[in-house]
C-alpha cells in the first residue's frame, strides 16, 4: 500500500491531460482563454503512459482523466485503451464537459470505464450560454442521455454561483426524480484565472441544502463512500441522488488520497500546491523506472495536511488566479 507521511493512503491519481476546453465556463477561464500550452510543453501520450503504469505499479488504484476538456485532446480514446489495460488498475474514470463526449460513450464502455462526471451548471439552454459562453446546451443533454443509455454511473457537478445559476437548484434536484443520476452543487472555489480580487461565498453548503430542504422536506442524509467529496442524500421516491461538494468552506485534507498531475507533467501533492517535481521533466532528463519511483517517493513523503488552510489565507490577502482547467480539479 503507497502512504504518505501523515500516513494517509494514497491511491487516486487525477490525470489532466490538456489545459484546451471548448468552453469558456466565467468561474474557470477568461473569454480569451488561457496561454495555452504547446505541444512541446505537453506531456505526451508515451509519458502519461509510463507515468500512470509506474504509479499504478507503486499502489494508484483509481484514475481520473481531467482537463480542460479530455475530449479536445486528440486520439484520446488511444491514451484511455492504454490506461484501461494496466494491471492492478481497479477504475478508470474522468469528468468532461460533455460537448464531445456522446460519440464515445460506447467505446469508454467497452474499455471497462463506468463512471463519468458531467460538468453542467444549468437545465436552461441561455443561461448555459451566459456561463459558458458557447451554444452547446444540447450536446451536453445528448451525452447525458447516452451514458444513461449504456448504464453508466452519472454524477452531474453543477457549481452554485451567486446571481447566475442559482434558480436551477430545484429543477436539477427534480432531474433526480426520473434518472438515475447523482446531481452535485458544488460550492464555487476562487480558481478562474483572472487575478482578481474574491468577493467570499454567497452560497455555501448550508444555505445550498437549506434551499433543497424547504421544496423536498423528506430529503435524507445518505451514507457517503470513503474519500466521497460530497455530502451525499437521498429523497423518497427518486432514481438518482443529491450531493453538496462543500469544496470552498470545508477540507478534505485530513482523509486526502488524491495526487494530481498536470497536462505539463507537474505533480501536485495537494490542489492547492505549486507542485513538488515535474515528471515529464525528469522523464526527459533520461531517469530510469528506478530514480523515478525515487523521486516519486521522495515527493509522497512531504505532503502538507493543511493545504487548503494556507490556500484560503493566500486567496484572502492576493486574489484568485489559477485556472482549474490547467489543474483538473
Ligand atoms: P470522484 O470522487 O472520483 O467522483 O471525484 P470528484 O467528485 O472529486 O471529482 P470531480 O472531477 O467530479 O470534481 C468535483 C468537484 O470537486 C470539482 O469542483 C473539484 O474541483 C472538486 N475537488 C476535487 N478534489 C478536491 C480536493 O481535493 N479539494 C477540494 N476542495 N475540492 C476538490
Ligand atoms: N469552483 C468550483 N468548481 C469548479 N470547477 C471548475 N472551476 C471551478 C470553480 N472555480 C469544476 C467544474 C468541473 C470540475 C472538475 O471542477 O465544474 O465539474
Ligand atoms: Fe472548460 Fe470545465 Fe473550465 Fe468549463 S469548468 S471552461 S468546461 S475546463
Amino acid at each position: 500500500m503507497l502512504t504518505d507521511n501523515h500516513g494517509r493512503k494514497l491511491n487516486y491519481l487525477r490525470l489532466a491531460v490538456t489545459d484546451r476546453c471548448n468552453l469558456r465556463c466565467f468561474y474557470c477561464m477568461p473569454e480569451e482563454g488561457l496561454n495555452w500550452l504547446s505541444r512541446e510543453e505537453l506531456m505526451s501520450y508515451e509519458e502519461m503512459m509510463r507515468a500512470c503504469s509506474l504509479l499504478v505499479k507503486m499502489g494508484i488504484e483509481k484514475i481520473r482523466i481531467t482537463g480542460g476538456e479530455p475530449f479536445v485532446r486528440k486520439d484520446i480514446m488511444n491514451l484511455l485503451a492504454g490506461i484501461s489495460k494496466l494491471d492492478g488498475l481497479k477504475d478508470l474514470s474522468m469528468t468532461t464537459n460533455g460537448v464531445l463526449t456522446a460519440p464515445y460513450v460506447t467505446e469508454m464502455k467497452k474499455l471497462g470505464i463506468t463512471d463519468v462526471n458531467l460538468s453542467l451548471d444549468t437545465l436552461d439552454p441561455n443561461r448555459f450560454f451566459t456561463i459558458t459562453l458557447r451554444d452547446e446546451f444540447d450536446k451536453v443533454m445528448d451525452t447525458m442521455q447516452e451514458l444513461l443509455r449504456n448504464d453508466m454511473t452519472v454524477k452531474i457537478n453543477a457549481v452554485v454561483m451567486a446571481g447566475k445559476n442559482t434558480q436551477d437548484i430545484i429543477p436539477m434536484v427534480e432531474l433526480t426524480k426520473h434518472l438515475p443520476v447523482s446531481v452535485r452543487f458544488i460550492e464555487e472555489m476562487p480558481f478562474n484565472g483572472d487575478g482578481h480580487e474574491y468577493k467570499g461565498l454567497e452560497w455555501d453548503h448550508t444555505r445550498i441544502l437549506n434551499e433543497i430542504q424547504q421544496h423536498f422536506p423528506t430529503i435524507k442524509k445518505s451514507i457517503d463512500p470513503v474519500n466521497s467529496t460530497a455530502y451525499n442524500y437521498d429523497i423518497p421516491g427518486h432514481k438518482g441522488s443529491v450531493g453538496i461538494i462543500a469544496a470552498y468552506s470545508r477540507t478534505f485534507c485530513g482523509t486526502c488520497n488524491r495526487i494530481r498531475i498536470t497536462p505539463q507533467g507537474t505533480l501536485k501533492n495537494c490542489l492547492y500546491d505549486d507542485g513538488v517535481m515535474n515528471i515529464k521533466d525528469l522523464m526527459r532528463a533520461g531517469n530510469d523506472d528506478k530514480q523515478l519511483e525515487r523521486h516519486l517517493l521522495t515527493a509522497f513523503g512531504k505532503r502538507v495536511m493543511d493545504g487548503w488552510e494556507a490556500e484560503r489565507q493566500r486567496v484572502e490577502k492576493t486574489g484568485v488566479h489559477e485556472s482549474m482547467a490547467t489543474i483538473g480539479g
